[in-house]
């Protein structure tokens, strides 16, 4: 395992994807974690991450020297790369000059196996006022910029590496081929991380936790939820039942998909709640969005158990006690959750603290350690459908926050329709891989006038909402063609015949969110 100390920047979870990109198991760490504390944990490297601080800023996290000593290869970075030179004797100073953004990087000395296959003058992305001015003894500069003298350094003997810019990022375009080098020529890694090996570590440690008990697990239709369930069926085949409650609020054919698709590719036994009514009537003349959210929450959890109490009756008849409830946790909410600093509540997802309280399960969650494009591959690798593996993120509040106003059968009858139409027509024109997600909103409550034939119209406007995003905490707008969105609006006014008007959302997060509500 690749240890990535994390000083509090948002950079440490990014160094960690693109380490496991280059197919060697990584993790985040807290830089509160004692030196002695990483080095019992027998890390294969250690990452230093870039961080807001200087190393002269007032309670700037430290690194003891000891972590140098231990013999592990270890790679700073921005900060990272400062508190190393910082800790073992270099020269730090304060210029008060910031770099900031693309800089040009120039090799100096012989070429070193830590650039290899890089430019002699590389384009990096900095983000640094301190900057190296002299490298610790024993150690080799590898290259400088303008602003900084020491750009780059190594220690080939203590295996001690670093480099003032962020090869973690995009917009250091030989970043990763650094990062390998660190790991295959500094650290000796080779990469072995695959989605193959996921799998069976997996299947092994699922079957090792949960012995021969019974198993639940949640399907909502999203990606997480599947692959979960996907590895624990094939872990443990019959001892699992999934339980999916449709809440009406699904798009069209989702499902379906979950119904059919699902179970086809994995064999699982599924008991499908039919609770349409039951959200429908909740919600029924409410308009405000958090109310919507914590009615569509509070419902999902009552009506998830009493599906949960059918299957548990189903297996007490036979004699059997289920213990295990199995959850999609991905790894970014681990990290998220262990910062422990509050972030404003914005919107109350309703599957993040939604659990009752008098919960009676220990929980499976074999994606805790996975990020999303890792879950996608894994996801194919156990045979599941495209439609499924590859489908872009969808709110488990569902359609219940598209459409701006209060919910009924007949308004998400509306939003459906159009929605399906803008769906297949992103999907036809090969685009929807490129963009990130694209909601349709209904404004049920808002009606304009058009014309259609010889008559006047007075309908409901559709939002297109298609965004580009990396992790959906920003997004842009996409700028999807104009024939893309005619066909899309054409076809949307023609064939649903409450909408007389189809516009695009032209915002990007922030300040706007993704969903309206
Ligand atoms: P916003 O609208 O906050 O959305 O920019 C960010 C991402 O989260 C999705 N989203 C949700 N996902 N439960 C979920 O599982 C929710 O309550 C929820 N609300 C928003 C949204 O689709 C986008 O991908």
């Amino acid at each position: 395992t690749v240890l990535v100390v994390d000083y509090g920047a948002q950079y440490a979870q990014l160094i960690a994807r693109r380490v496991r990109e280059a197919r060697v198991y990584s993790e985040v760490v807290p830089h509160t974690l004692a030196a002695s504390e990483i080095i019992s944990r027998n890390p294969s490297a250690v990452i230093l991450s870039g961080g807001p601080s200087s190393v002269y800023a007032e309670g700037a996290p430290a690194v003891e020297s000891e972590l140098f000593e231990a013999g592990i290869p270890v790679m700073g970075i921005c900060y990272g790369f400062q508190a190393m030179a910082h800790s073992l004797g270099g020269e730090v100073a304060r210029t008060g000059d910031r770099e900031y953004g693309k800089t040009e990087v120039r090799s100096v000395n012989a070429p070193h196996s830590l650039l290899t296959g890089t430019d002699a003058v590389q384009s990096t992305w900095m983000s640094h006022s301190d900057s190296v001015q002299k490298a610790p003894e024993g150690f080799q500069v590898l290259a400088s910029s303008e602003g900084a003298p020491v750009a780059a350094f190594a220690d080939e003997e203590r295996k001690l590496y670093g480099v003032q810019w962020h090869p973690e990022v995009r917009h250091s375009p030989q970043g990763q081929q650094v990062i390998e080098n660190f790991l295959y020529n500094g650290a000796g890694l080779t990469p072995e991380w695959t989605t193959g090996n996921i799998v069976e570590e997996q299947v092994a440690a699922i079957r090792a936790q949960v012995g021969d008990s019974r198993v639940i697990c949640g399907l909502s239709g999203g990606v997480d939820s599947a692959v979960a369930a996907a590895l624990v069926q094939k872990a443990i085949g019959d001892q699992l039942t999934c339980v999916f409650v449709d809440h009406g609020l699904l798009r069209e054919g989702e499902a379906e998909q979950v119904e059919r698709d699902f179970v086809a590719a994995t064999g699982a036994k599924l008991y499908v709640a039919d609770e349409r009514e039951r959200f429908l009537a909740a919600l029924e003349g409410v308009t405000d969005p958090e109310t919507k959210r914590k009615i569509i929450g509070r419902e999902f959890i009552r009506a998830f158990e009493g599906a949960e109490k059918a299957v548990l009756a189903e297996a007490a008849a036979d004699g059997a006690k289920v213990e295990f409830l199995v959850q999609g946790t991905l790894y970014p909410d681990v990290v998220e959750s262990g910062g422990g600093e509050g972030a404003a509540n914005i919107k109350s997802h309703h599957n993040v603290g939604g659990l009752p309280e008098d919960m009676v399960f220990k929980l499976v969650e074999p994606l805790r350690a996975l990020f999303k494009d890792e879950v996608r591959a894994v996801g194919a690798e156990l045979g599941l459908p495209a439609e499924i593996v590859q489908r872009q993120p969808f709110p488990g509040p569902g359609l219940g926050i598209r459409i701006i106003g209060s919910v009924s059968e007949d308004r998400l009858r509306i939003l459906r329709k159009a929605d399906a139409i803008a769906r297949e027509e992103l999907t036809a024109s090969g685009l929807d891989q490129e963009v990130w997600q694209m909601p349709v909103v209904l404004l049920a409550d808002v009606r304009s006038v058009g014309v259609q034939g010889d008559g006047r119209t007075y309908g409901h406007p559709i939002v297109l909402r298609p965004v580009s995003s990396e992790d959906a905490m920003t997004a842009d707008w996409s700028r999807l063609p104009y024939e893309l969105l005619a066909k899309i609006s054409n076809r949307i006014t023609n064939e649903v015949e409450e909408v007389n008007r189809v516009t695009l959302d032209v915002t990007s997060k922030p300040p706007g969110t993704i969903e309206w509500e």
